[in-house]
């Protein structure tokens, strides 16, 4: 087990990654100093006849008394009926100040729960236990926990950092072959904006992690939490330096508002839109163009897509780029890169970027 800490000075807590970690979550959860008793186990429809039982009998094993909710699995049970529904349960079971909320699952899970979290009685502690590679690499750390609105994804939500985070990679093994790879994209994220040696050793290590092998994995998912980390305590408000993580996510999220969503996952745009703001690197930040294609050789590596999709350059594509929320004036604040593993913002109009990814 790797065990570190997110340094938010009062709200520091602990990280474990590794294996059989869900037989030692209610221990882990008295260490970070929860009270026992009465709490809530959140999970999904796929995820709690795999996992529930087993962190439900860590709970009781150190004297916490878990309610159990399982929601239908999906971005569809991201809604504040869904919360209404935590609720109700939260109600009938009796939370009270000193309870906490377990969240067992992926993103959808961890940030539906999280924001039940954070609202009910003003604010509960939260533990989040997640399940898949997107979960354990990225939205488990970092606080942001919300819901949809029919207007927008991640509409409402709240800051709400969790009090612990245990993630045990061997979850990973019973995950989709697709859910898989899309987590890799934000892996090779982390690599590409600020640890080059991190893509030297996925050029070694991606086969072995492909293959699910709990040590590498461990390895892997370890390190881009504490690159999330240290980007977060630097800057939780996302005022500055966070926004680096939004690398491949302008282009990203505009493939996914105009191919519909549903069409890529989330990773596998964010592949493609890695590729183009590697591009757009090589014009307006000097990328060279052997690394923009070890980062192409990687993506591919790990079977994600590269190439726009056919026929992007729609209008709905440029309004989704206009809608982006990092926009600010005029212009995109677009994240690029000079070199592997090294990040800037440059101000972009989306003019300038559909022309770049447009020319041969
Ligand atoms: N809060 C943040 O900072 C942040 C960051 C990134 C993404 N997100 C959010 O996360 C969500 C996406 O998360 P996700 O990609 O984890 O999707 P998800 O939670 O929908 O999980 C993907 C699928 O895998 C299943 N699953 C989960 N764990 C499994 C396991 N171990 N074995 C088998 N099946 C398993 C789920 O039931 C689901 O069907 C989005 O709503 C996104 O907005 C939030
Ligand atoms: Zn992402």
């Amino acid at each position: 087990m790797q065990t570190f800490r997110v340094e938010l000075g009062a709200r520091a807590y602990p990280v474990h990654v590794g294996v059989h970690l869900l037989d030692e979550v209610g221990k882990l959860a008295l260490e970070a100093g929860l009270h026992g008793g009465r709490v809530a186990l959140v999970t999904d429809a796929n995820v709690g006849p795999l996992y529930f039982e087993r962190v439900a009998d860590a709970l009781s094993t150190a004297k916490f008394d878990p309610i159990r909710i399982q929601i239908a699995s999906g971005e569809g049970s991201k809604s504040l009926a869904m919360v209404e529904q935590l609720y109700d349960r939260m109600v009938e079971g009796r939370l009270d100040r000193n309870s906490a909320v377990f969240a067992l699952g992926g993103g959808v899970v961890g940030d539906l729960a999280g924001f039940a979290a954070a609202t009910f009685l003003r604010g509960l502690a939260l533990v989040q236990i997640p399940t898949t590679l997107t979960g354990q690499v990225d939205s488990a750390l970092g606080g942001k926990t919300g819901v949809n609105h029919r207007q927008g994804k991640n509409l409402i939500g709240a800051f709400h950092e969790p009090r612990l985070i245990v993630a045990d990679v061997e979850t990973l093994t019973t995950l989709g072959e697709r859910e898989f790879r899309e987590g890799l994209a934000e892996v090779i994220k982390y690599g590409a904006i600020m640890d080059a040696t991190m893509i030297d050793d996925l050029e070694r290590d991606l086969p072995a992690i492909m293959a699910r092998e709990p040590r590498p994995m461990e390895e892997i998912v370890e390190r881009s939490l504490r690159h999330k980390a240290t980007v977060v305590e630097r800057d939780e408000a996302e005022s500055g330096l966070r926004k680096i993580l939004n690398f491949g996510h302008t282009v990203g999220h505009a493939i996914e508002a105009s191919s519909g969503f549903g069409h890529y996952l989330h990773g596998e745009a964010v592949a493609i839109g890695m590729m183009a703001a590697a591009r757009l690197s090589q014009t307006y930040a000097g990328l060279r163009a052997v690394d923009a294609e070890r980062l192409r050789a990687l993506l591919k590596m790990a079977a994600l897509p590269v190439e726009m999709p056919s026929q992007w350059a729609s209008e709905n594509f440029a309004s989704a780029l206009n809608l982006d929320k990092k926009r600010s004036g005029s212009n995109i604040e677009f994240i690029l890169i000079d070199r592997i593993g090294h990040a800037l913002t440059y101000k972009l109009d989306s003019e300038q970027i559909i022309a770049e990814l447009s020319a041969d």
